[in-house]
């Protein structure tokens, strides 16, 4: 387990906290593994109902570790983001997020897969993959047309162009935007009504609602296959140089 994620149980609900906030959370594969080990086990218990994706404050997650990127594209590091991304479509657990601040790359595409979002205003919601010279990932080439519709979807997730948290409500990512003082315990009272809803009423309207899993997977594998080729371009390597090299 990675010590930046952080794991607590409490009447159900479980929250999985990222805890790397001198990088603004972004993601190493230490962190993918831990976040996968945790939504395997949750999966597995019937004690947890529900499951709380949270941040830092101003934080919620940078995305993949860009010096994670580098290390793959140079063949140094085994991927384990699409064991992460299949469990996240497989969990069997309604799913919720509280997000402040900046959600960038995986920390917006994560929120396609859950089932209630809470945003702080001052929330942010980014996709910068074409400009890393990479590609749309976590099947959102095929959630985000579903769910924004193709022109909202190809703003964001092609052009990079980023959205306010009251633009990611009315693009129907974010299911409420608050305070965020008030951002976690909104998330908790959410939560605690799944949570004391009939579980197996919950997972079993829950699955009629999210159709072919088996199709989001393909849609994952297929975009792993097509980020690994990015990863290997001059665009993207010349990229991951310049945000490293970058001088602040
Ligand atoms: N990978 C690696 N390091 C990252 C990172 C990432 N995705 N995001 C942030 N960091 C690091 C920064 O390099 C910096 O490290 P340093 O203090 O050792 O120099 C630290 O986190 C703080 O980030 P900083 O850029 O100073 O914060 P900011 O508030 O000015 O900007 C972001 C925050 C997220 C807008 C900016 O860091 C950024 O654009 N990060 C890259 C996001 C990205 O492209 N992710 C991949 C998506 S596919």
């Amino acid at each position: 387990m990675s010590d930046q994620i952080a794991v607590t149980d409490d009447g159900g609900i479980r929250t999985v906290r990222m805890t790397r906030p001198e990088k603004k959370n972004a993601l190493t594969q230490a962190m993918y593994a831990a976040m996968t080990q945790t939504l395997h086990e949750a999966a597995g218990s019937d004690a947890i109902r529900c499951i709380i994706f949270a941040g830092a404050p101003g934080a919620f997650c940078a995305g993949s570790d860009i010096a994670d990127f580098q290390k793959r594209a140079e063949g140094g590091l085994k991927p384990v983001t699409l064991d992460f991304l299949r469990a996240l479509v497989r969990n069997p657990k309604p799913l919720l997020a509280a997000v402040d601040g900046i959600a960038v790359g995986i920390g917006t595409t994560m929120l396609l897969h859950c089932d209630y979002v809470v945003a702080a205003a001052s929330a942010r919601f980014s996709t910068p993959f074409t400009k890393l010279g990479l590609i749309p990932e976590a099947a959102s080439s095929l959630l985000g047309p579903l769910r924004l519709g193709h022109a909202r979807a190809f703003a964001l997730l092609v052009m990079g162009r980023p959205l306010s948290a009251e633009e990611a409500k009315a693009a129907r990512i974010v299911n409420a935007v608050v305070d965020a003082a008030a951002l976690e315990d909104t998330a908790l009272q959410a939560a605690r009504e799944i949570a004391a809803l009939p579980a197996g009423a919950v997972a079993m309207a829950r699955k009629l609602m999210r159709g072919d899993l088996d199709d989001i997977v393909k849609r994952v594998d297929i975009e792993a296959t097509c980020f690994k080729e990015r990863l290997q371009s001059d665009e993207a390597r010349a990229a991951f140089a310049a945000f490293l090299a970058r001088k602040k």
